[in-house]
Order: C-alpha cells, then structure tokens, then sequence
C-alpha cells in the first residue's frame, strides 16, 4: 500500500503505531463495520479511516484544516476507486463549527492517539458528547504517558461508559471503549 508518512515517505513511523494497533483490532476484533458509519477523529495520516473504509465502514475521516491537504491525498492514494465514494476527507477542529455534523449520526467515532494535548481535553469531550448517541460506540487507542492522560480518562468516565477492551503489552498501547449509559454489550 503506497501509504506516505507525514514526512512524506512511504512508510508507517512509530508516530502511526496507535493506528496500526486500533486497525488491528478492527480486523481481528470480530466486529463487522460493514455499511456501519463512521467518524475518525485526528486521524493525521488517516490510516485508521482507511482500514475502516477497506472494513466496508461509510467513513468521515476528520481533521484540523492544517492537515486535510495531505490526509486527502493519502486516503486518495490508498484506497481503490471504487470504494473512494465510502471515505469522506472533511475538517473537524474538536469544539468547533460542530453543525457540521448530525448529531449522534454515527455508529462508531475512532481515534488514534489524540489523547495528548491537555488543552484540547475539553473540546475533545464536547466533540465525541454531540457526535455520540445512544447506539455510538467510541474506540480510541492510546499511550498512557504522563499523569494528564488519566485526567482525560477521567473526565470521560464522567460521560461516559469507558471499559478497556484490549492491551497490547508489547506496544504499550490500551484500546478504550466508551459508550453512553451502562452499556457493557458486546459489538
Ligand atoms: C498524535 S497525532 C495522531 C494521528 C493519527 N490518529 C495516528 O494515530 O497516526 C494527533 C492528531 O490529532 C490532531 N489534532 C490535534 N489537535 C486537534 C484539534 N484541536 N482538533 C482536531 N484534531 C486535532 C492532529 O492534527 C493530529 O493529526
């Protein structure tokens, strides 16, 4: 798959490596996302949107405006024509403009990494709260690295349903699942 990295070759750095881990997942997880929609929220190099499209997934496939000239080249790149129509490039700066999109219109939100940024903690609740409906499912893949990151799992938790579904122990990598209410059913 020619998938070009953001410093432009074509290859996955370990900056994709919380994608690869979520993709992963997806395939081998059992969950069917066929003709299921699909937002991914950061999604940088949009592999993870990519492998949801190529998983049969109607994906958004969602970033700031800084990055949607790269990202829509990639997805363009990496996915055969036809199932291009199933993958939509569009801007999604967490907290803003969130009219855009329907609210509780999607079946799962992704992300892959974007929990980092202490600052955007709260824009990222406000985003997943208006996109989530009771049906949502949010998986997010993420690295515990510093003591802020428990804080965001935290304020999830307080909206949130969040069980860890997976741990890769040799990539040091939690899958989360977050859904409204006390949902604990499986996919
Ligand atoms: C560490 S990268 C992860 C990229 C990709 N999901 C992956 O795993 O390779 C974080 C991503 O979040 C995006 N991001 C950061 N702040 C954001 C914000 N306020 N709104 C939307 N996206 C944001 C960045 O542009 C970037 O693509």
């Amino acid at each position: 798959m020619p998938f070009r990295a953001q410093n432009g070759s074509f290859c996955l750095s370990c900056q994709e490596l919380l994608a690869v881990v979520l993709c992963t997942f997806l395939e081998s997880g059992g969950i069917d996302l066929r003709d299921r929609s699909v937002i991914e929220l950061g999604a940088g190099t949009g592999l993870l949107g990519i492998v949801a499209t190529l998983l049969g997934a109607r994906v958004t496939i969602t970033d700031r405006a800084v990055a949607l000239e790269f990202l829509e080249s990639n997805v363009q790149a990496n996915l055969p024509s036809a199932l291009r129509p199933r993958a939509v490039v569009k801007e999604l700066t967490w907290g803003k403009d969130l009219d855009n999109f329907p609210p509780g219109a999607f079946d799962f939100i992704l992300g892959a990494d974007i929990v980092y940024l202490e600052e955007t903690f709260a824009e990222l609740l406000q985003t997943l709260e208006h996109l989530c409906s009771e049906r949502t499912v949010i998986l997010l893949s993420c690295r515990i690295r510093y003591e802020r990151d428990h804080k965001f799992l935290k304020m999830l938790g307080g909206r949130f349903s969040v069980y860890e579904v997976h741990y890769d122990s040799s990539k040091d990598v939690h899958i989360y699942k977050a859904q409204r209410g006390s949902h604990k059913d499986d996919f």
